[in-house]
């Protein structure tokens, strides 16, 4: 089996239709959602926002986003080979850049 995900990103803005980003990420056994949007930013491959602090103690909550449609936190959804995720920001009705959401404190 192959150890890629597919990801399909939610990118956009509140209120205007998105434009995914489709991509396939290399991952490992143990891999976490945040590991492979790291990776995907990381390669260069794309540009899209998110957010997180702690990357894997789950104490800052930044990372809480949408997998095909469940909310999750990316640093601790492992990734399944082969799997295929729809990721989107948590909340669309909140003011949100991609998958990051803008907070009181955080501009
Ligand atoms: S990165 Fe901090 S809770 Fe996920």
């Amino acid at each position: 089996m192959s150890n890629e995900v597919r990801l399909s990103i939610y990118r956009g803005t509140q209120g205007a239709p998105s434009t995914p980003l489709d991509a396939k990420v290399e991952v490992g056994s143990w891999s976490t959602l945040l590991d492979a949007l790291i990776s995907l930013r990381d390669s260069g491959a794309a540009n899209f926002a998110f957010d997180y602090a702690c990357e894997t103690n789950n104490s800052c909550k930044l990372c809480y986003v949408r997998v095909n449609g469940i909310p999750a936190y990316a640093c601790t959804f492992l990734l399944e080979h082969g799997g295929r995720y729809q990721i989107d920001p948590i909340d669309r009705e909140r003011p949100h850049q991609d998958l990051f959401l803008h907070r009181k404190g955080v501009w």
